[in-house]
């Protein structure tokens, strides 16, 4: 793998992070309470748009819940630091995120059903997504080239390791998880269907003007300028070189890809996802 990156349990986790095996292990045992909620995702699926979309669920189901916080904050991420984060301290009910495997989210999450949102994307779209967040994220090597970028994403030797095997891992779980899955293109095509889909999932039962509410403040567009949402105060400390509210659309990657690029993204795709019931909207 390269440089930045060391393999654990065939995923690929940061150098530069204080987190390391012990840690990963240790949160097999991080205790899960009832009325936890999971936000699972592949890297650049999506994370932060449903970050966005259930912290407003949630404060609208509980007053204050999401106090003044950012979004990242008020949903603490499982494996960014080791279990002594006192971010995790929040009150009932808690949302997490994470990028972690099915096999690696604590024991209680299969154990309690809780319920596990899992958002995915189209991976051409991830790839050029990614490669940008490359250039931003410190703790990332620089890419030489897209193609070298691109081989590396195929390869899995990325952070978090390979796209194929986390939607497969994660669609191989869905009889064994209580799991949500939502595509990032069906939210840019029908944001509300969506959120209405989730709100039954998450048992909130809200009113027409919320949902309108939690649409409005959810889109690309309202969540570039809002503070709590758009991880620009990442970019004012140095963490992050680069806005993570970068484009926001489905296809982008035919900015990128190359006509034999694509042909070969194809292939690798069949022969890696064949076995799978995937409906998709990709163009
Ligand atoms: S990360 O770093 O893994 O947490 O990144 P993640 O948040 O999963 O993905 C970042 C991409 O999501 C886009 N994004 C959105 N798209 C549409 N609508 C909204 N509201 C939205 N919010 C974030 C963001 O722009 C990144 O995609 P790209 O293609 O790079 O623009």
């Amino acid at each position: 793998v390269s440089p930045c990156l060391f393999k654990y349990q065939n995923k690929n986790f940061l150098v530069k992070d204080k987190l390391r095996p012990a840690d990963l292990d240790a949160l097999q045992h991080f205790e899960i309470h009832p009325t936890d909620i999971f936000l699972v995702t592949y890297p650049k699926s999506g994370t932060a748009w449903m970050q966005q979309i259930l912290v407003q669920i949630m404060d609208a189901a509980n007053p204050d819940w999401a106090e003044d916080a950012t979004n990242r904050t008020t949903v603490p991420w499982l494996e960014e630091r080791t279990m002594d984060n006192p971010s995790r301290e929040r009150p009932d009910p808690r949302i997490f995120g994470s990028h972690l495997p099915p096999n690696m989210l604590p024991l209680g999450v299969k154990a309690k059903q809780i319920k596990v949102v899992y958002v995915w994307r189209n991976p051409k779209d991830i790839l050029v997504s990614f490669y940008h967040f490359a250039h931003s994220w410190v703790l990332l090597d620089i890419p030489q080239s897209f193609e070298d970028f691109f081989q590396q994403f195929l390869d899995g030797n990325v952070y978090m390791g390979s796209w194929f095997d986390h939607v497969q891992e994660y669609q191989n779980a869905r009889d064994q998880l209580n799991i949500h899955f939502v595509q990032y293109e069906n939210m840019l095509k029908d944001l509300r269907g969506e959120v209405v889909k989730l709100c039954a999932f998450l048992e909130r039962d809200l009113t027409d003007e919320v949902i309108d509410h939690v649409v409005e403040t959810s889109t690309f567009k309202s969540m570039k300028t809002n503070p709590k949402a758009n991880y620009k105060d990442l970019v004012e400390t140095g963490r992050y070189r680069t806005e993570t509210m970068r484009k926001g659309k489905a296809g982008d990657w035919k900015n990128f890809f190359t006509v034999a690029q694509n042909e070969h993204f194809d292939n690798v795709f069949k022969e890696k996802m064949s076995n799978l019931p995937l409906t998709c909207i990709w163009e």
